[in-house]
């Protein structure tokens, strides 16, 4: 076991993460229904992730399913300063892991269902892009559909959500998510597999919800208040090494 846990955490990061490569596969045996992987995600699924998210203005993110942070942590270092990265877990030991391990991240534990909540508790009215990996090919029809809606709702206009599609999730759910996701966005694409990952993976990415699942206030601004430090309750600047993971 120990061993197993060594070489998924080699493979999947690319170098020894020992400890959340541990921390991970001890809770996904626990609750393998609410992971679909036995490993974090490796550093070149997270790069190209990365990748897909601006790299200037003041952006606000939301990530859904962090994890140990093998996602957030590059996505954070990707952000420009004055952006926001809010990271949702579900797992109470992940998310005090993740609160510990990542203090420029604005991490809360909780559902992805319960997104308009989360957001609202964040004060957090529209993000420029929800990034995912929840397990979603696992999901009922009716939870999937419903958390697609909270996010193709919570996007900006020309908004972008993402998924980690594993190789191993079944191909019918696949082409489903795949479809749901098309019945909310006017652009779907999925990003060229990743070997180097465990298990190799792809990321679909959507872009710009469809009006009728957008919420139907206007602001003239789209971004969110929170993606403006002026804007944020109790707003400090950051740390000069807040980044640091
Ligand atoms: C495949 S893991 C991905 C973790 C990490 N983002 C990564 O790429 O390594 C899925 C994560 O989603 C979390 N999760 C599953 N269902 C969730 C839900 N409904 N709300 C929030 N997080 C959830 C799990 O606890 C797990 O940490």
């Amino acid at each position: 076991m120990v061993h197993f846990a060594r070489m998924t955490s080699r493979i999947s990061s690319g170098r020894v993460h020992d400890r959340a490569g541990w921390a991970f596969l001890c809770r996904a045996i626990r609750r393998p229904h609410l992971f679909g992987s036995p490993a974090p995600s490796g550093r070149a699924l997270a790069a190209q992730l990365a990748r897909l998210l601006p790299d200037s203005g003041t952006p606000t993110v939301v990530e859904l399913g962090a994890g140990t942070g093998a996602l957030t942590r590059q996505i954070h270092e990707r952000l420009p300063a004055g952006s926001r990265l809010l990271a949702v877990e579900l797992d109470e030991v992940l998310a005090r892991h993740l609160a510990a391990h990542l203090p420029g991240v604005d991490v809360r534990q909780g559902d992805a269902e319960r997104l308009p909540a989360l957001l609202a508790d964040a004060g957090i009215t529209r993000a420029e892009a929800v990034v995912t990996s929840l397990p979603w090919t696992l999901l009922p029809a009716h939870r999937r559909d419903a958390v697609l809606d909270a996010i193709a709702a919570a996007l900006t206009p020309d908004g972008m959500a993402t998924a980690v599609l594993t190789r191993t999730a079944l191909p019918n759910r696949a082409r489903e998510l795949r479809r749901a996701f098309a019945a909310r966005f006017a652009e779907v694409e999925a990003m060229p597999v990743v070997w180097r990952n465990l298990p190799p993976a792809t990321v679909l990415v959507a872009r710009r919800p469809h009006p009728a699942h957008q919420r139907t206030e206007h602001r003239p601004d789209h971004r969110s208040e929170h993606s403006r430090p002026d804007r944020r309750p109790g707003h400090r600047p950051p740390e000069p090494d807040a980044r640091a993971s």
